[in-house]
């Protein structure tokens, strides 16, 4: 039996972030003020994501996505990922990671049993990439891809938030990567949550303009319709490409209709859309020795509570009670 919400939407898909802390500083993704860290004894323990995991499985979850802030800086999380793969009807476990690790994780992560790779990248160039992530380590990034490919994961996508006046004129050279490598490359619309302080309306270059942006120079994209994902983004190809181009458009075309999305954070609430501050509590109970009918009962109420859509169009200087860091995207 799928797990169905009040507005017959099918909800499949649970993002687990593992950790809150993250090995870069990306100027988008934390607020300027800094943030306080979760004590360990807040963050959920792996006994208890996988109980939270087992039961959301009975119940209609098939995909889990592991994120963070940054999941690999996580000690002990490879044999956690196999512990997830023999949970009855758990069928794809992905993760996304900002991949400074991934070069000596990558094969770890294939014998774990992840199917899929998504790794936020926002600069081809070494200089740019410190400016943005505080890190000199753009080759550590490059080279995980690269193994993350000799590895066999595929697809392998990766992630880039175009900004305006940071990276936008490299939208352009991230398209081009689909030429000949079988990437799907999907451009994000910058959304105002995590470092509102910094965020302003013009920051945000929307899909249109990317698309227009790369159109111009490699010429049209064409419909990939056998490309589509689990996630929110819509796909193209450039004639002869090997690879996807994903367009993902939380402002201008939110896909909140289509959300399949529950998120548990790693302060352990359930957290119905990414977008809203509503959550519910399920440590607490856990730890107080609830049995798995409570737990099932929270997770029917996250789908009760579930938003219908998000309004950051509308509202632009919405202000969010978590980082981006600390929900995972
Ligand atoms: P797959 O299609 O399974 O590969 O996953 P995905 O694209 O959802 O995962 P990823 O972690 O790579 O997320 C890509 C971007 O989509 C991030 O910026 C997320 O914040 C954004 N995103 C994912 N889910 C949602 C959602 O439910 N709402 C909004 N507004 N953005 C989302
Ligand atoms: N807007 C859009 N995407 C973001 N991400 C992080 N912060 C933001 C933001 N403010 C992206 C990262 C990562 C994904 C999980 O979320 O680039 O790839």
């Amino acid at each position: 039996m799928p797990l169905v919400d009040p507005r017959n939407r099918i909800i499949d898909y649970l993002r687990v972030s593992v950790t809150d802390r993250c090995n870069l500083s990306c100027a988008y993704c934390k607020p300027r003020s800094g943030m306080r860290l979760l004590s360990h004894g807040d963050v959920l323990r792996y006994e208890e994501i996988h109980r939270l995991v087992t039961v959301a499985a009975t119940l209609g979850i098939s995909h889990v996505r592991i994120t963070g802030g940054e999941p690999l800086v996580r000690r002990d999380l490879l044999p956690f990922l196999a512990s997830l793969r023999p949970v009855p009807g758990i069928t794809d476990i992905s993760i996304t990671t900002n991949g400074l690790l991934l070069e000596e994780m990558a094969e770890g992560l294939r014998d774990a049993g992840i199917c899929r790779l998504n790794i936020s990248l926002d600069s081809l160039k070494p200089a740019r990439f410190a400016g943005i992530t505080g890190s000199d380590e753009w080759g550590r990034v490059w080279r995980g891809i690269e193994k993350a490919e000799t590895c066999g994961f595929a697809p392998i996508k990766i992630n880039m938030v175009p900004v305006r006046g940071v990276n936008d004129d490299e939208i352009v050279d991230f398209a081009r990567l689909t030429l000949d490598r079988q990437f799907h490359v999907r451009f994000i619309e910058l959304m105002p949550i995590g470092a509102h302080d910094r965020w302003d309306t013009d920051s945000c270059v929307s899909s249109e303009e990317a698309r227009r942006a790369i159109e111009e120079v490699l010429g049209p994209l064409e419909p990939a319709s056998d490309a589509t994902g689990a996630g929110p983004a819509r796909n193209f190809r450039l004639a002869g490409g090997r690879g996807v181009i994903g367009f993902i458009s939380p402002i201008t075309k939110h896909f909140c209709e289509s959300c399949r999305r529950l998120r548990l954070t790693a302060d352990g609430r359930i957290r119905p859309c990414l977008l809203s501050d509503t959550e519910i509590d399920v440590k607490s109970p856990m730890r107080g020795g609830c049995g798995d009918e409570e737990l099932v009962r929270l997770l029917q109420l996250a789908l009760q509570v579930k938003p219908e859509r998000h309004y950051l169009a509308e509202a632009p200087g919405a202000c969010f009670e978590r980082t981006m860091s600390k929900i995972g995207g």
